[in-house]
């Protein structure tokens, strides 16, 4: 029970879900996971859902609303009450959320305090919402505009972590022009790196548009089911290593990035050679997650530094998850991070964080107390 007296205002908290990408459900699951767990003695909920069409509304606050229940993917639909940026009729400084309903005045949602945006992929984890939520001065949690979009984007992520010294493996980029006029040669540079190869999406998600690849027939198909998703594909050497995962929390004022213990994804044996979508979220059984990962402590702590160094290297705030292979010689290499990781109760980035003594009630209540603590614009 909470000792607050009943007058201390609790702060607003836009809770912001659903979306244009194709992880639109995972991201209603995680908000049902939130919904349920924030406090409420403490945050006054305002959820906004995005529907997949794009339109933003007031939608319920009640988490089984967007549980994931015997096999049906929750979604948001667009309801009366749309929300909308704009200036509202008293004059209020600048941009803000208002809420349009039918045959009345758009009214402000005023006062809130806070976004927490839980989207994943394109216009949610990509920077384009941030954009949006900066031009209006609105304090959001997570990472900001740079950070969100070189996270996103699986070549430009490579290119920071190799700059900042971080190992990256072997790969090749296939931009639409070169796919369109001179796909003979990018195939030629895909096959030089050897099979099998990963065909990625370069801004995607949850192992949509992912390919593994055994030879040179498999490839061009690959390579146009990955821009079903993505114009930009990335073509990655196959790396073979155990998958080992680090949570990062964002330091407290000046401090250094905090980073959890290792998580591990190790894929039973069936019918998943890789993490692919099903493994992630159909078959249950299909990958087993531990934390902590079973690892010498010397490789522990040389893969939570490196973690950090990710963190910072694109710009991190708020959170991320950070992904590397071990390989059987010993070396960590990245694989990508994650600014809007799986954020249900069952994910692996909380699961990482209670294993290492943050519960997922505190993991939420943090990541706004940084947001609040930043603030909006450069910084
Ligand atoms: N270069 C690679 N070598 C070996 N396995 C890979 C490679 N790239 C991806 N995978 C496998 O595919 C999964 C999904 O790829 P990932 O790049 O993490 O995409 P997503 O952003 O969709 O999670 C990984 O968790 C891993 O199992
Ligand atoms: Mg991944």
């Amino acid at each position: 029970m909470t000792t607050e007296s009943p007058a201390a205002p609790r702060t607003r908290v836009l809770v912001l879900f659903g979306g244009r990408s194709s992880e639109h459900a995972v991201s209603c699951v995680t908000a049902a996971g939130v919904l349920e767990a924030i406090d409420r003695s403490r945050y006054e909920v305002v959820p906004v859902g995005i529907a997949k069409s794009g339109q933003w509304s007031l939608v319920s606050a009640d988490p089984s609303a967007w549980s994931l229940r015997a096999d049906v993917l929750p979604e948001v639909t667009a309801t009366e009450h749309a929300v909308v940026m704009g200036t509202s009729a008293d004059g209020g400084a600048g941009q803000e959320l208002l809420v349009a309903a039918p045959g009345s005045v758009p009214e402000s949602l005023g006062g809130v305090d806070v976004v927490l945006p839980l989207l994943h992929g394109p216009f949610g984890e990509d920077g384009t919402l941030q954009g949006m939520l900066e031009m209006a001065d609105m304090r959001y949690v997570g990472a900001g505009v740079l950070a969100s979009a070189v996270g996103m984007d699986k070549h430009f992520m490579k290119v920071v972590f190799a700059a900042a010294g971080l190992e990256v493996g072997p790969y090749a980029v296939v931009t639409d022009r070169q796919w369109r006029t001179d796909a003979e040669g990018a195939l030629h540079r895909a096959t030089a790196l050897g099979f099998p190869l990963f065909v990625k999406p370069a801004r995607a998600g949850s192992s949509m548009g992912i390919s593994r690849v055994e030879d040179t027939a498999a490839l061009r198909t690959a390579i146009e089911a990955a821009r079903a998703f993505d114009p930009k594909v990335v073509i990655e050497a196959g790396i073979e290593g155990r998958e080992i995962e680090v949570a990062v929390l964002q330091g407290r004022g000046l401090d250094a990035p905090r980073t959890s213990l290792p998580g591990e994804i190790a894929m039973q044996p069936g019918d998943h050679a890789w993490y692919d979508f099903d493994a992630k979220y159909v078959d249950g059984a299909a990958a087993e997650l531990t934390c902590p990962a079973d690892l010498p402590s010397d490789v522990i702590d040389r893969v939570r530094q490196l973690a950090g160094e990710a963190f910072e290297a694109i710009g991190g705030e708020g959170l991320s998850r950070v992904d590397f292979f071990y390989t059987p010689d010993g070396r960590l290499v990245i694989n990508e991070i994650n600014t809007m990781p799986g954020f249900t109760p069952i994910s692996m980035y909380p699961q990482m964080w209670a294993k290492s003594g943050l519960g997922y009630t505190e993991l939420i209540d943090e990541l706004i107390g940084l947001a609040l603590e930043r603030g909006t614009g450069l910084r």
